[in-house]
């Protein structure tokens, strides 16, 4: 079955010494939790840091984005292989990259190709806006941004995919959306888009995340539901007890 899959987006927090000061608070909590795929991204100034704070752990470390090309002339970027050099996963497409950089599927689609060819897992993630919700166009936007996000990859490059749903309106908002709802969107808007764009198989074994206000309180609303995997979270993911809670949630 699919192992279940808990990653903390840092966002724009933490400098290295806060970056440390929080690592060494998790790595304690999260160390025992087994059967969980735990991963920590905090922002690319620490990540040499935190690659080091967790040698020998069972805890991967992602970055929050990277530009799709190899090198060159691209100032404030990081490439694929750099973020290789330490990470395992990378976030691509999250809500707020689109909404304030102006990244589109098109990027999206860019970046997610080139973290497969260096062999980084990308966390690619996917939601529709309040506005787009409240007009009744979760399942265009939401399938829109899978298929195009994910055009052109083989069956096996989807089945290396983690997938997060993740409603623009529920991030940062403290407005989860309800485990039902979100279930029903990931099932019928990326798990079912999945099977014509891989395979039945492909799409029994992508981990699909739920993400937007997760919290240790509410964490078990989404992981009791059977098509979510687990969960990208933000703001709680600064606040240990929560972020270890979100994590043992997802073990039980
Ligand atoms: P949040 O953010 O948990 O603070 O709502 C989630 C995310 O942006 O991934």
């Amino acid at each position: 079955m699919r192992t279940p899959f808990v990653a903390g987006n840092w966002k724009m927090n933490k400098t290295i010494e806060g970056a440390r000061g929080l690592v060494r608070e998790l790595l304690p909590g999260l160390m025992p939790v087994a059967g969980v795929e735990k991963v920590l991204c905090p922002p690319f100034t620490s990540l040499m840091t935190i690659s080091d704070l967790l040698k020998g752990s069972d805890i991967g470390l992602g970055a929050q984005d990277m530009h799709w090309k190899e090198a060159g002339a691209y100032t404030g970027e990081v490439s694929p292989e750099m973020v290789k050099e330490c990470c395992r996963y990378v976030i691509i497409g999250h809500s707020e990259r689109r909404a304030y950089f102006g990244e589109t599927d098109e990027h999206v689609n860019l970046k997610v190709k080139a973290a497969l060819a260096v062999g980084l897992t990308p966390i690619v993630c996917v939601g529709e806006t309040l506005e787009e919700n409240e007009s009744g166009r979760t399942r265009e936007v939401v399938e829109h941004q899978v298929a195009q996000g994910l055009a052109g990859l083989t069956a096996l490059d989807v089945a290396r995919l983690v997938i997060a749903y993740e409603p623009v309106w529920a991030i940062g908002t403290g407005r989860a959306a309800t485990g039902e709802v979100a279930n029903q969107v990931v099932a019928a808007h990326i798990r079912t888009p999945l099977v014509n764009l891989a395979n039945e198989e492909v799409a029994g074994v992508v981990r699909v995340l739920y993400g937007g206000s997760v919290t240790g309180a509410n964490a078990t609303e989404f992981f009791s539901q059977p098509e979510i995997d687990g969960a990208l979270v933000g703001g709680a993911s600064l606040k240990p007890v929560d972020f270890i809670q979100i994590v043992t949630a997802a073990a039980a």
